[in-house]
């Protein structure tokens, strides 16, 4: 049957993305978004419910009929609103709490790939620093040279610093687990080998048993060009990522997903939703960085464009246990997607400026406007957070997508207007290998 109310929750471009590809699939069911952003003004019904207020949501679910509903960030997930609607009898595509602990506890995403024998860096869990700094010594006398320390918890996709030396390593180990940095999330920490290779983000819809991969993508995470600058929620991201041929994301899904989802189903916590994989392709082979619960920020805005998919019939059937036993279809071309940011972020910066252009660049074909930290004040849209708008766009090949992209996002215009102007610049030249794969 397919849902005639879906909810969908969330407000940055994600779910602007996520909103766009259900209703292409469906003009006519009603969409509930909760609290949305307006760029989805036309796309459903907005309401003014934060993401995180569970009972309101609840509430909400029962009291206007919603037979699917769509989670789009982590906190809600981990707070466990997809179990509380299950309760109500709602079908979710977004996991349980337990299963969502894979992203907001990476102490135990690593020891469930440690059961699961998944590819991942060497690592060890911590939550005294005189334990810590033991096993930093120890890898000092067998050669290690720096290393990565996480805070274990959800710290807004900041958590994790890479060190390239140990002693930049110990410090921060102490500003985590005894100067209070990230909070309660920092109070158990993850010290892991520095790897060294090509990211991708591999995106996967799950039912709790079957899975299916989505394009690979690859997203830009730092703030300046030539990924110099501070680590951000994500500057802009193209699909598909050539670094993950099809035989790559076939191996991943054998060797990495499909094990990770056994491991979790076995342990109680079965996976129903998008379980993103951050893979890296190191000369020892693909190695697992992170997962996240949730589908990816910039990822889905140039991904989802690609799908050849009817996505609410796709997303429904995942969330009730029956994706379909056959690979999803994809339309040729290339989707490359560049961050509008507000200045000085992902530091402090000013929001209420007016936005100016987003109508002139939509109407570019291929183009695609989806907004994030956007708002409507006295009629004018205005700036309202760090990253404002993704400017997606549809290409024959990289180098179109790209050059539409950055002709798009030039019609927009707000004060203090922050972009990377290398968005996609790696994949330029890389064309034929990429058709050859
Ligand atoms: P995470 O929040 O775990 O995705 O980490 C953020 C970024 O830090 C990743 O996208 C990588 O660029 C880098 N990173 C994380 N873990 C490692 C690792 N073990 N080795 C090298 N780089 C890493
Ligand atoms: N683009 C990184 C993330 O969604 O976590």
């Amino acid at each position: 049957m397919i849902p005639n109310t879906v909810l969908l929750v969330g407000s940055g471009g994600r779910e602007h993305a996520l909103a766009c590809k259900l209703r292409e699939s469906n003009p006519s069911f009603h969409l509930i978004l909760a609290p949305g952003n307006p760029g989805m003004a036309d796309l459903g019904e907005r309401v003014p419910i934060p993401a995180t207020d569970l009972d309101a949501l609840t509430s909400l679910a029962v009291g206007r009929g919603v037979n699917l509903a769509v989670i789009g960030p982590e906190a809600p997930l981990a707070m466990g609103l997809a179990d509380r609607l299950r309760a109500v009898g709602v079908q979710v595509f977004g996991p349980s709490a337990g299963a969502a602990r894979i992203e907001s506890s990476k102490a135990y995403a690593r020891e469930l790939m440690t059961r699961a024998g998944v590819p991942q860096p060497a690592y060890g869990a911590f939550n005294r620093l005189p334990d810590a700094l033991e096993y930093l010594g120890r890898i000092e006398s067998a050669g290690a040279i720096g290393a990565v320390v996480k805070a274990s918890g959800l710290a807004a996709g900041k958590g994790a610093v890479v060190c390239p030396s140990l002693s930049e390593a110990r410090l921060q180990a102490a500003s985590m687990l005894e100067g209070g940095e990230f909070g309660e999330a920092g109070s158990e920490i993850v010290i892991e080998e520095l790897l060294e290779g090509e990211e991708a983000s591999l995106l996967v819809v799950c039912d709790g048993e079957a899975a299916l991969p989505l394009l690979p993508a690859q997203d830009h995470k730092r703030a300046f060009d030539g990924d110099e600058g501070p680590n951000t929620g994500g500057m802009g991201a193209y699909a598909p990522a050539p670094v993950l041929t099809t035989a790559l994301v076939n191996e991943a899904m054998e060797r990495i997903v499909l094990p990770v989802l056994a491991e979790l189903a076995a342990s109680g916590f079965p996976f129903i939703g998008c379980l993103y994989a951050g893979l890296m392709l190191t000369v020892d082979g693909l190695k697992v960085i992170e997962f996240n619960c949730r589908f990816g920020d910039p990822e889905t805005q140039v991904v989802l464009p690609l799908l050849d998919e009817d996505f609410l019939t796709l997303i429904s059937l995942a969330a009730s246990g029956r994706l379909p036993d056959r690979p999803l279809r994809w339309k040729p071309g290339r989707c490359v997607g560049v961050v509008l940011a507000s200045g000085g972020y992902p530091g402090s910066y000013e929001t209420g400026l007016p936005i100016e252009g987003t109508d002139a660049a939509s109407r570019l074909p291929g183009v695609s406007v989806f907004h994030a930290g956007t708002r409507v004040a006295q009629g004018v849209l205005v700036t309202a957070g760090g990253r404002v708008l993704c400017v997606s766009a549809m290409g024959q090949g990289y180098e179109e997508a790209i050059d539409l992209a950055y002709r798009a996002a030039e019609l927009i215009r707000f004060e203090g207007k922050m972009l990377r102007t290398d968005i996609g610049a790696g994949v330029r030249g890389r064309e034929v290998k990429a058709r050859l794969t």
